[in-house]
């Protein structure tokens, strides 16, 4: 099947709404930002073939302009606002030579690229001199007051909906979300905390979560709870563990536990992904029950491009099958394949932070960061190579290529693929009645372009696209609630909002 491509246009609204924001607080970048507006507009109104797309060109819109620089390399990680610098607790000094050296070297065993040869040295000089003077008296509040004003009714192209945040309190950066069958909603935050939000939209603290490395895109990730959780009160929590004998190390794991109260009880860990690595990023890490109860844990290569992925005698870059007591199920496509880790159920994985079950056919689907361009949306069969470092529509951080494959013989085609990368996190079919013509519609969330991907779906093709919520801030999670209805977690401030639709 022949992916399509992403929509430009949908990006360019982002763009031009970003520097509007840009345009009223940043008085001397006015004409340049302006200018920049009219030269993309122009560039991009037609949508490009795939092979164009990955020209290097057409990611790094480099036209002197240091806002379009910020955007192109730094905002997709960082935040378009500069929200990560923003009240940061600087690790390797916020000095004007400091931040020079960051930039230019990198720091790529924790996921932050080197930006020597990629930019040299006045543009780095150039972005640096941005980042500090924007977030000079800044605080994170200020940020949130710039938030777009999602208030009243939205139309979509086959729906019109409104926005009802459940609540906005969630500290730090909300990751995974979970429905109780009562309608109460279990929120993790990546910093380690699990909340319940009820039906009166109280947030509380559970006690009883297990310790995280709470280190880059490390710490308290994805819930889950079982399918029979009303009567084993069984609660799931995928996060980055601490390797026991030593504590440099760190990798993706799951604990389960049964939720009594406000408290986590009888927590134990079901899996853990070896080896423990000293990296801080892509672990990826969602977690979903199949309609037969198997559980997929996705985890990351862990920065680990070219060791782990395509080798099935460890666990990073592969999407795992589990028992829901952690046992290894038997029919397991590499349970008798000797050396390798027999609950690889596919591998060739990149950074998976999406999963989510096709509401009719019941196939597990899953989303994947890609390098620069290259995200993926696949569709996960027993023993399958999703092709990853090998084949890939992406290319590095600093404009050079990895691989000049896009295909190969026994490696699987994305469904669909963004070039430029959009940056999915969390997504979720839509399954329920509710949403009308939204029925069985892929929903992923982009942490780059903070809007809300909505993927037409007929069957298995993707039939076309549309972006919602723009600048909403940075949704982590796309998730259909038990009671019918779609929920996200955003963050900045963490927030779980649920879309509801006009009748
Ligand atoms: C793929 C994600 C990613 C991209 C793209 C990225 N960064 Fe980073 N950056 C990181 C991570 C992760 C860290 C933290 C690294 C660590 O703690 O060791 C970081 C750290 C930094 C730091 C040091 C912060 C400190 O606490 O001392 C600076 C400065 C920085 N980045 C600037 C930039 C700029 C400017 C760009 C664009 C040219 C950029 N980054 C692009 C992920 C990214």
């Amino acid at each position: 099947m022949a992916p399509i491509t992403s929509n430009q246009f949908s990006e360019m609204t982002f763009e031009l709404k970003c520097a509007c924001k840009w345009l009223k607080t940043t008085s001397k970048l006015v004409l340049l930002s302006f200018l920049s507006i009219l030269l993309s507009c122009n560039n991009s109104s037609e949508p490009v073939s795939p092979e164009e797309e990955i020209d290097p060109d057409n990611e790094i819109v480099d036209l002197g302009n240091v806002t379009l620089n910020y955007r192109n390399h730094c905002g997709g990680c960082h935040g378009q606002d500069l929200g990560s610098f923003v009240e940061r607790d600087w690790t390797y000094g916020n000095s004007h030579e400091d931040v020079i050296n960051s930039i230019t070297e990198g720091y790529t065993s924790n996921g932050m690229p080197a930006y020597g040869t990629a930019l040299g040295a006045q543009a780095i000089e150039d972005l640096t001199n941005y980042i500090l003077t924007e977030i000079d008296g800044k605080t994170k509040t200020m940020l949130q007051e710039e938030n777009p004003d999602l208030s009243g009714l939205i139309s979509s192209d086959d729906l019109t909906f409104r926005l009802e945040t459940l609540t906005d309190e969630i500290p730090g950066i909300p990751w995974g979300i979970a429905q109780l069958p009562n309608g109460e909603i279990l929120v993790t935050e990546r910093g380690g905390g699990l909340f319940l939000i009820n039906n009166n939209k109280q947030l509380t603290a559970i006690t009883g979560v297990p310790d995280v490395a709470s280190q880059g895109q490390g710490g308290l990730l994805d819930v889950l709870i079982h399918p029979d959780f009303e009567n084993n009160a069984y609660v799931y929590l995928s996060y980055s563990r601490v390797n026991p004998n030593n504590a440099s190390e760190r990798t993706t794991a799951v604990a389960r536990a049964r939720l009594e109260g406000n408290n986590l009880i009888e927590v134990e860990n079901i899996f853990t992904a070896l080896p423990y690595l000293s990296s801080s990023h892509h672990y990826g890490s969602r977690l979903l029950f199949d309609n037969d109860g198997y559980l997929y844990v996705s985890v990351g290569d862990r920065g680990n491009r070219d060791t782990y992925p395509q080798e099935l005698d460890n666990a990073h870059g592969k999407i795992h099958r589990i028992h829901d007591d952690g046992e290894i199920p038997t029919d397991n496509p590499f349970y008798n394949t000797s050396g390798a880790v027999n609950s690889i159920f596919t591998y060739g994985t990149r950074n998976p932070q999406g999963m989510s079950l096709h509401p009719e056919t019941g196939s597990v689907w899953e989303g994947e960061h890609g390098p620069q361009g290259g995200d993926e949306i696949n569709i996960l069969e027993a023993g399958n190579n999703n092709g990853w470092p090998v084949i890939s529509y992406g290319i590095n951080y600093d404009g050079t290529t990895f691989t000049d494959l896009t295909e190969l013989d026994g490696m699987e085609q994305p469904i669909y693929y963004w070039t430029p990368s959009i940056a999915p996190c969390g997504m979720t079919f839509v399954s329920s009645d509710f949403y009308k013509n939204w029925k069985n519609d892929l929903f992923v969330s982009s942490l780059k372009f903070e809007y809300l991907h909505r993927l037409k779906m007929d069957g298995n093709e993707v039939i076309g696209h549309e972006t919602l919520l723009n600048g909403i801030g940075r949704i982590r999670d796309a998730h259909m609630g038990t009671d019918g209805y779609l929920y996200i977690a955003v963050e900045g401030p963490g927030r779980l909002i649920r879309l509801v639709p006009e009748q």
